[in-house]
């Protein structure tokens, strides 16, 4: 096996980022304290919306928001099947049915037509996703929820420092939800964020988020704290350390910065892939901003050589590729799930057939992008 000479992803951890952590270990506090506050304020004014719960994980972040809603047993929630696992798996978590609704061919997101079709009186929620930082369509998506009373969480994972026709990524929906999972646009290692303007369920997921305490570790070990608390509900455990905090917050301040790396050199793949009949690039709204977490070609029919020989033959000449994503309901784990058999979201499944995400990180060079495209332009066609 050839080492890889440009892995899929290389971290953007520098000085700052180090340092910022250095100090947090160094301060005393280790779990959530002010860091962690810290970081959801700035996180609220990075995203627009007026709460966020900094969490674990994007999808800790997720189940508690439905979980914050009471959903359950009965309940419908619509999603993608283009999507990582775990936006699905959550809703089965709450008790609630999932039931997918197929994706665009153009951008990978969900359909609003097809959302709607799947829409029955026992629907309590949409989750979209913004698939590779590109997002959804937000205005039909919310005019669905307002007719049929629909909550809306997205699913944002690729999506901090996106922007809606001019809307942040977090100030849209119901909720939102970020990773800050290691490749991710900012990374805590593994974390997450809740975003929303609802403060009644800001405050459910705070106690859901730390066991159903009425007092965080703060509120008890800190000055004038009182170890005597209360348990108000059956909660999880999804709180952040606060060092990881620290990172993300050194890691926010640098947002912008970062999605110009990337977008630099997204702008170099178009301008090398562009006229190559073999591959359909990935549409994008130029009303939005894209935080281009992922660059995610399709290999079409007309390829001499398909996506899993393809992949093989990048991998052989040194470079690391991904598929974003095998579509959910395909798992074995969901297979016997739902009325879902082989054909029935045929455009996630055709999409899925020819999928193949390249390098990109903020660091990524012009050469090392041309080196990326030079190989997919032979294994594609067999070299
Ligand atoms: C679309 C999507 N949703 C959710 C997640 C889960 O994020 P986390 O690892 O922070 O739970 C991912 C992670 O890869 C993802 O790609």
């Amino acid at each position: 096996m050839t080492e890889l000479r440009i892995p899929f992803f290389r971290p953007s951890i520098d000085d700052d980022d180090v340092e910022a952590v250095a100090g947090a270990l160094r301060s005393g506090w280790l779990t959530s304290a002010g860091n962690v506050r810290a970081f959801e304020q700035e996180l609220a004014d990075a995203s627009g919306a007026s709460h966020v719960n900094v969490v674990n994980s994007a999808t800790a972040a997720m189940h508690l928001a439905l979980a914050g809603w009471g959903l359950g047993p009965g309940d419908e929630v619509i999603t993608t099947p283009y999507t990582f696992v775990s936006t699905a798996t959550v809703i089965l978590h709450t008790g609630a049915s999932v039931v997918f609704a197929d994706i665009r061919d153009a951008d990978f997101n969900i359909d609003p037509a097809a959302i709607e079709r799947a829409i029955t009186p026992r629907t309590k929620a949409i989750v979209p996703v913004h698939f590779a930082g590109e997002p959804c369509q937000m205005d039909e998506i919310m005019a669905l929820a307002k007719v049929h009373d629909l909550k809306v969480l997205e699913d944002a994972a690729h999506a901090i420092g996106s922007a809606y026709h001019g809307r942040p990524i977090g100030s849209i929906g119901d909720a939102t939800a970020f990773s800050f999972y290691a490749t991710k646009n900012i990374t805590t290692g593994e974390g997450g964020a809740l975003a929303t303007n609802d403060t009644e369920l800001s405050d459910a997921v705070r106690q859901l988020t730390l066991h159903g305490m009425t007092r965080d570790a703060w509120n008890r070990y800190g000055p004038g704290g009182s170890w005597r608390y209360d348990i108000v509900n059956l909660g999880f455990k999804d709180n952040m350390t606060d060092f990881a905090a620290a990172l993300g917050r050194s890691q926010l301040r640098k947002i912008d910065q970062l999605r110009d790396g990337r977008t630099r050199a997204v702008m170099r793949y178009f301008q090398n892939l562009r006229h190559d009949e073999h591959l359909q690039l990935p549409a994008f709204d130029p009303a939005n901003q894209q935080a281009w977490h992922l660059f995610a070609v399709r290999i079409r029919p007309s390829a001499p050589v398909q996506r899993d020989e393809a992949a093989k033959r990048m991998a052989e000449k040194g470079i690391g590729v991904s598929v974003h994503f095998i579509p959910v309901h395909t798992f074995s784990a969901y297979r016997e799930l739902g009325p879902w058999g082989p054909g029935a979201f045929p455009v996630a499944e055709n999409a899925f057939r020819g999928a193949l995400s390249l390098p990109l990180f903020p660091s990524m060079t012009e050469a090392e992008v041309d080196e990326v495209c030079e190989a997919l332009h032979d294994s594609i066609r067999g070299v």
